[in-house]
């Protein structure tokens, strides 16, 4: 199996297609990028020179290489001329089996057959995608996190068929790559984080609905609280930190923790009469009243650069 990738091919060239195409060129690697109009295509690349002058900007890029980063990418429109010559596809099209299954059917066609097909889905199952393809052993999920290009987690999961030699090598690359990855024993829907933000979020549309507090406070209390120490602290070493270890946690706060799972939410999808209530709160929301969606992603991406500074080298 190709163990020495070198040329990536980045198929769909939106939000996170783009991400990936930023993050490969900056590293070294020529990246073909394909999509289905030159306007997508063009929009894209002028984002991406605006992501590698932002990690000039920010000293994550050395002065030159941004130049250099950005020849290294090439366009088409043509999914069988981009794959061809790839080492590793990273596939980011929209997030439903029947788009999946089209493309994957289409690179597997076209693309040399120890070539490794990565998805970028944020929730479907590669156990699903890969039943249209000929070579389901080399088949990944790769799940990055928005702006790619910054944010070190990806997700690892391959599907039934997935050789594990596949999930090496590409777990090997996300490394090269200066992500952090994590590897999935199995496969579950929404993987780690999306369950994790699923959670979180149904309780704070819950909150707000019911008129606990507003969104603006409950975006509050998440970023002045418990989201002040998620940059080095999950919630397992919360726990154990919270009970003096772990048995402790466990011994002293089940009963608590009880009383609030038994009150908690527990709808499987927004109740309508929750919609409006919850909608208009965040549109209340001063920084979003304030400010354009352009003007605040670029300031999120500010701070994640402060973030990034952090050394999380553990304790
Ligand atoms: N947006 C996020 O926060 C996020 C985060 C992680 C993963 N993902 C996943 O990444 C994937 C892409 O999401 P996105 O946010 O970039 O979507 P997007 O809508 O911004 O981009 C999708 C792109 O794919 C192109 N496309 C559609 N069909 C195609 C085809 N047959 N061949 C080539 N290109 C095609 C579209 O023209 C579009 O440019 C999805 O699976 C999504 O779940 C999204």
């Amino acid at each position: 199996m190709q163990h020495n990738i070198k040329k990536v091919a980045c198929v769909g060239s939106g939000l996170i297609g783009q991400g990936w195409a930023t993050l490969f060129a900056a590293n070294g690697y020529g990246v073909i990028m394909q999509d289905l109009s030159e306007d997508r295509l063009q929009s894209a690349v002028e984002q991406i020179d605006l992501n590698l002058k932002f990690l000039k900007d920010h000293g994550r890029l050395q002065k030159g290489r941004a130049t250099e980063a950005s020849k290294r990418i090439r366009t088409t429109m043509d999914l069988a001329e981009a794959v061809k010559d790839a080492d590793y596809v990273q596939e980011s099209v929209p997030d439903d089996y029947a788009a999946k299954k089209s493309v994957f059917k289409e690179m597997d066609a076209a693309a040399a057959s120890d070539t490794i097909l990565a998805s970028s889905s944020s929730g479907l199952l590669m156990s699903e995608i890969q039943k249209v393809v000929t070579r389901p052993q080399r088949c990944v999920l790769v799940h990055p996190f928005l702006p790619v290009h910054l944010l070190p987690l990806v997700e690892i999961v391959g599907g039934k068929q997935t050789a594990p030699e596949t999930v090496e090598i590409t777990y090997n690359l996300m490394e090269k790559l200066g992500k952090s990855p994590v590897r999935l024993k199995k496969e579950v829907s929404g993987y780690i984080v999306n369950r994790l933000q699923a959670a979180v979020l149904r309780e704070a549309i819950d909150l707000v609905a019911t008129g606990v507090a507003s969104a603006e406070d409950v975006d509050r209390a998440f970023c002045t609280g418990m989201g002040m120490r998620d940059p080095f602290i999950g919630p397992f070493l919360r726990a154990h930190l919270a009970g003096d270890g772990i048995e402790g946690f466990v011994e002293y706060y089940s009963e608590s923790y009880r009383l609030r799972w038994e009150s908690m939410a527990a709808w499987k999808s927004i109740p309508p009469p929750m919609r409006d209530p919850f909608v208009k709160s965040v549109n209340e929301m001063a920084v979003v009243r304030k400010n354009s969606l352009k003007k605040i992603k670029n300031w999120r991406d500010k701070m994640l650069i402060e973030v990034l500074k952090l050394n999380r080298s553990c304790c």
